[in-house]
C-alpha cells in the first residue's frame, strides 16, 4: 500500500513523528545546493522554523536584535528562547551597530535577525552592511527568506548580499 512505503510523502505528520524519508533528504540536498550551503534542514512551516530555530539555538545568556518589522514568528522564537530581545529601526544598520557597540559585552552570543524581502513594504535588507556589522561584533546573522527564496537572486537562491 502506497501510504506505508518508505519513499513516498504523506500528510500524516512531521518527519520527526512519521519518519525521515529519502524524499526529505533529497529536498534538503536540493535546497542546500540552491543556496550554496553545506547542508539544509526542512521543517514543516516557516512559522515553525522561526520558533524552533531561534527558540532552541538561543538562551537566557544571549541577545537577539531584530529588525522592527520582523514577522511575528521571529518574536515568538525570541520569547521561547528566554534571550533578551532588542528591535532596531527598520533597515537601520547604523543604529544596529550602535546598539551592539553599547551592549555586546553583556551577552554570551548575539543573533541578528532580518528578512531578505519584507512582505508588507516590499523593500529589502542590505545584507552586505549586515554582514559587516555581524563580523564586527562577532554575532550570528539569520535571514528569513520566506519572501525571497525561489524568486530572488540570479538562480532563485534568495536575496543576495551583492544585488545585481
Ligand atoms: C517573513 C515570514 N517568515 C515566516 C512566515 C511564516 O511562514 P509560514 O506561513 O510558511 O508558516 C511568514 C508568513 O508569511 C513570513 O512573512
Amino acid at each position: 500500500m502506497w501510504w506505508l512505503s518508505a519513499d513516498r510523502p504523506s500528510v500524516s505528520a512531521a518527519r520527526i513523528l512519521s519518519g525521515n524519508r529519502p524524499l526529505h533528504e533529497e529536498l534538503d540536498r536540493a535546497l542546500a545546493d540552491l543556496i550554496g550551503a553545506e547542508d539544509a534542514l526542512t521543517l514543516v512551516s516557516g512559522h515553525a522554523t522561526n520558533v524552533t530555530v531561534i527558540g532552541h539555538l538561543m538562551g537566557p545568556d544571549d541577545l537577539i536584535v531584530h529588525d522592527a518589522l520582523a514577522h511575528d514568528s521571529i518574536l515568538q522564537g525570541c520569547r521561547q528562547s528566554g534571550a533578551a530581545r532588542q528591535p532596531f529601526p527598520h533597515n537601520d544598520t547604523a543604529t544596529l551597530d550602535r546598539i551592539l557597540t553599547n551592549v555586546r559585552d553583556r551577552y554570551r552570543r548575539v543573533l541578528i535577525v532580518v528578512e531578505g524581502v519584507y512582505s508588507m513594504d516590499g523593500d529589502t535588507a542590505d545584507l552586505a552592511a549586515l554582514i559587516a556589522v555581524k563580523q564586527k561584533h562577532d554575532a550570528l546573522l539569520m535571514v528569513d527568506e520566506a519572501h525571497s527564496i525561489g524568486v530572488m537572486g540570479k538562480t532563485g537562491g534568495g536575496w543576495p548580499s551583492t544585488p545585481g
